[in-house]
């Protein structure tokens, strides 16, 4: 027992070792070559002609599905292809064998899709039709489905197998048609029978067993047409994906995507991260197209950028005239193959083709968009309320202040350390009559101790993940010692983690008490990989390998499930995850993990949260400040007017940091974060509105430049700048130095203000500018309307009755549109109707407040309405007007009123005209004309 626990804290020392040397230990893990079904795909190479075959006579067409029967030429196994056809013109791929030695898992689908991958929105069966010819000597057979808005077509050739999805006739993605198709059938294992590591396979000192053998599939879907590919996160490569193959500029190994704890991870490398979502965009100047791997298992990407000769004819492709390619080639260690394929033609409407397949985001409660601040650790009740009391003497607004694994008895979560926290409740309420939160920490390593009630009942009631026989409990170190995993695939388990979270079991916890699950991957520190052993058990007998990239979801899901039950009527939860998957979104935040106080780690967050939102995973953002290591004063005053701007904003430290909350800086550095920080606040409203926006539309919240021009060819690899919804244009400045010079690109035939200094420039424009410490990039986008509110308070709890201020920026035509979502930040009640959603348009010199086409009546509204009835628009402020006007007319409740406009230093540069109190309200229907 006492080797053991020497041997432990040794292996912790290790850790904490590794993390202060500052680099990734890049032999803890797996290169493509070390996992063997990733190199047995690899090895075959692109071009060769495939040599699967659909068999004849197979091919049918039932209902919404074109299905073939597919084998390999040596081993004639029949595999089943289906492919059905959604309403939006999305088409997933299905493939396994045709009748299995024994399951495939196929859950991922259960956990991940909308109904559970059930009752998804197929085509009607008259829409689709089947034409079979022989060409070449090829049988090629295509399924045309029209519908009013579509014309989209799917071809399958038999001899080879493939694939190719075609929009207007054109095709725009093919599957095998270099080739790489490869399905590793179930079989029996005859003795002895270990040939490339098939039946097991042994990284460094561990060997995973492999009961059922091989069991991988891979297949390349190329993008015709099409140059640029991103997404696919989590890694640290630019957000245009490098190629990683055969090119010197890019990677040698594929995107892998199999969640990992890295330690010191490094920046440009397409190593795992904490999370996997295998949703890849690909874009042209004249459309958009998207793929979803939906695959739980370890996963293997590849991009390689081709130049193919156009294709004419099925199988000819002309000598004269090439096209740009980029062809991927996706491995999977297990499960089933279902690939989904979406047509766009543009960003938006690929989102839109997967809202129909996947659920869209929530809204989060309005406190999780503010500022947190978290350290490893504050040490105390005493050090919390300190830390929060300082924030308001500098007043620094922040919503939620967070304890990490050292508030715990011992790192026995759902508990305290009694002698730092004796009070936790007591400590809770003045941090609610503040107007703060708090979040603790809850990883899903429970520690092995029969005294600890939390895994004695999880024992007791057979909870958690087994060990390879199935039997005894996976056992292994994390940071409380020797532990165990609570099995997030369990049903059972689920329930019980649900209600570890309700107020009755969570000792010391409030409503006010929000959650985050840390290493959740889950990190192992002893296991392969830092993780679980593959061949772990889980519920219903699959192996951990099946299910590695769901489990952390699972665990945030069943949390956020806790925490929205724990009061009735609900209430929306919040909880960030480090761990992540496909669907994710639904269940709260995430963040980039454990990065470094490094200008290269602050530049390299851009791309990273620009991948996830490309992915659809919104709420994310990186640890301000940087996790390991002690960023200057300058480099945390750019973390936070960068950090500002993500949606997920929180700053965090390392144990072994030096403290180094705002005032800490001293001036002028502490001036320059308030600053920043108070943007934010300031902002809220245009965030809450763009949260509003993605949980219909699904759209990204902050997005790579391209998605809002994407005829804009110069900005299809832009990454260090970004729009924030499509109305803020954010340029970080993420190099060291006072003075710093900017390039800047204004994109397109429009208007550009600067948003601090009121300044237009006019688009297409390239420009440099040269910025100090206090100057931060920001500029609104002519033809926007962007509502604020500008006093400053503690928190945002405490704005709730706070007037808005309403920013025009005029465009070129003189126009402008915008959209402001209030709700009670809390409740489910928006459901009902009870929001409020305005239409902001201003034209001819007049701008009108309508009631969005969403806006219902109901009880709910009316109670909420009357809860703001007092909540008026304070100021407006245009900025772009051609000519200095003086008065205005407002109209409102059939009543009119003339009031007298201010200017602030109207020049040709700076156009601003202030509307003081114009005394509208949010929710009545009026108009203001300027004369
Ligand atoms: C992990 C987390 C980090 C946290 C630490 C201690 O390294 O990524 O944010 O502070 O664990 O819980």
């Amino acid at each position: 027992m006492l080797h053991r626990a020497i041997f432990f804290y040794l292996a912790v020392a290790v850790v904490l070792l590794a993390q202060v040397a500052q680099a990734v230990k890049r032999e803890d893990f797996k290169t493509c070559d070390q996992a063997s079904f990733c190199r047995r795909h690899r090895q075959l190479s692109a071009h060769t002609l495939s040599r699967y075959s659909a068999i004849e006579g197979s091919v049918r067409l039932e209902q919404h599905t074109l299905s073939a029967l597919v084998e390999h030429s040596d081993d004639n196994v029949p595999l089943r292809i289906d492919i059905n056809f959604l309403s939006s013109g999305t088409i997933r791929v299905r493939g396994q064998e045709d009748a299995p030695l024994v399951p495939r898992f196929d859950d991922t689908q259960r956990y991940v899709l909308r109904n559970e991958g059930s009752r998804l929105p197929y085509a009607a069966p008259h829409e689709l039709q089947l034409t079979s010819e022989t060409a070449d000597g090829q049988r090629v057979h295509t399924v045309s489905y029209t519908n009013s808005s579509l014309d989209i077509s799917v071809r399958m050739t038999e001899q080879p197998w493939t694939l190719t999805y075609l929009r207007e006739g054109r095709p725009t993605m093919q599957l095998n048609t270099k080739g790489l198709f490869k399905f590793e059938h179930l079989r029996g294992k005859s003795d002895g029978d270990n040939v490339d590591d098939e039946w097991e396979e042994t990284f460094r000192t561990w060997t995973d067993t492999k009961p059922r053998g091989p069991e991988s599939f891979g297949m390349d879907i190329s993008f015709v047409g099409y140059k640029h590919v991103y997404g696919i996160p989590e890694h640290t490569s630019p957000l245009l994906l490098k190629p990683t193959r055969g090119d010197s500029s890019g990677y040698d190994q594929p995107y892998r995507l199999y969640n990992l704890d890295v330690f010191e991870y490094e920046i440009d490398n397409p190593m795992s991260l904490y999370g996997s979502v295998p949703f890849m965009l690909a874009h042209s100047a004249e459309s958009t197209v998207g793929v979803l791997w939906l695959n739980a298992a370890e996963t293997w990407v590849d991009v390689t950028y081709a130049k193919t000769n156009a294709i004419t004819s099925f199988f000819r492709r002309s000598s004269s005239g090439s096209e740009s390619t980029v062809d991927t080639h996706w491995i999977s260690e297990s499960g089933v193959m279902d690939v989904f394929l979406f047509p766009g033609p543009d960003a938006a409407e690929v989102y839109r083709q997967y809202a129909e397949i996947e659920e869209l985001p929530p809204l989060p409660r309005d406190f999780a968009i503010g500022h947190h601040q978290c350290r490893w650790n504050y040490i105390d009740e005493g050090d919390v309320l300190a830390v929060s009391d300082k924030m308001h003497e500098h007043k620094i607004p922040y919503d939620v202040i967070w304890l990490d694994i050292e508030h715990t008895d011992g790192k026995r979560y759902y508990t305290w350390d009694a002698s730092k926290f004796p009070n936790p409740l007591a400590m809770q309420e003045k941090l609610e009559h503040d107007g703060h939160k708090l979040v603790t920490v809850v990883d899903p390593h429970i520690k092995r101790d029969t005294s600890y009630c939390v895994w004695d009942d999880a024992n007791k009631q057979g909870l958690f993940v087994k060990d390879k026989d199935g039997s005894s409990n996976f056992q292994g170190w994390c940071w409380p010692g020797d532990s165990n995993w609570v099995d997030s695939l369990n049903p059972d388990a689920v329930e019980w983690l649900r209600k570890q979270y309700h107020l009755d079991k969570y000792n010391g916890s409030s409503p006010n008490l929000f959650i985050w699950n840390d290493m959740n991957e889950p990190a192992v520190f002893n296991g392969p990989e830092i993780t679980m052993n593959k061949d772990a058990k889980h519920h219903g007998g699959w192996e951990h390998r099946d299910v590695h990239n769901l489990y952390g979801m699972l665990y945030q899901k069943a949390a956020a499930e806790g925490l929205r039950t724990r009061e009735s009527p609900n209430k929306r939860p919040f909880v960030l995850s480090r761990s992540y998957f496909v669907g994710s979104h639904r269940y709260g935040a995430i963040w980039t993990g454990d990065n470094t106080a490094s200008w290269e780690h602050l530049r390299a967050s851009v791309p990273m949260i620009l991948s996830n939102n490309v992915a659809g995973m919104h709420f994310v953002g990186a640890d301000v400040g940087g996790f390991f290591g002690n960023p200057d004063s300058m480099l945390l005053t750019r973390w936070y007017q960068l950090g500002m701007w993500y949606p997920f904003f929180r700053a965090h430290a390392h144990i072994d940091t030096k403290r180094r909350e705002p005032w800490i800086l001293g001036e002028p550095y502490l001036n320059y974060i308030r600053d920043a920080i108070r943007e934010r606040y300031r902002l809220l409203p245009y965030w809450y509105t763009l949260f509003r926006e993605a949980s219909l539309t699904g759209m990204p919240l902050v997005r790579p430049m391209w998605m809002e021009f994407p005829k804009e060819e110069s900005l299809f690899g832009e990454d260090s700048a970004f729009m924030v919804g499509s109305a803020i244009m954010v340029v970080p400045v993420t190099e060291s130095g006072e003075q710093q010079s900017v390039d800047i690109f204004f994109p397109q035939q429009e208007e550009w203000y600067d948003m601090h200094k009121g300044i237009g420039h006019h688009g297409p424009l390239r420009r440099s500018f040269s910025v100090g410490l206090a100057d931060t990039l920001v500029f609104a986008r002519g033809g926007s309307i962007i509502p604020t509110r500008e006093r400053q308070r503690r928190s945002s709890a405490l704005m709730k009755q706070d007037p808005f201020t309403l920013h025009i920026y005029v465009s070129r035509a003189g126009t402008a549109t915008g959209r402001l979502y209030v709700d009670d930040g809390e409740t489910y009640d928006y459901e009902d109707g009870a929001f409020i959603e305005r239409e902001l348009a201003f034209s001819n010199a007049t701008l009108v407040s309508r009631p969005s086409a969403r806006t219902i009546s109901s009880v709910a509204r009316t109670t909420f309405a009357k809860s703001m009835a007092r909540v008026r628009i304070e100021r407006i402020i245009i900025t772009g007007l051609r000519s200095p006007t003086t008065m205005a007319t407002v109209s409102e409740d059939g009543k009119e009123r003339q009031i007298q406009l201010g200017y602030s230093g109207y020049s040709a540069d700076n156009t601003e005209c202030v509307i003081r109190d114009p005394a509208v309200h949010i929710n009545s229907d009026w108009e203001i004309t300027l004369s």
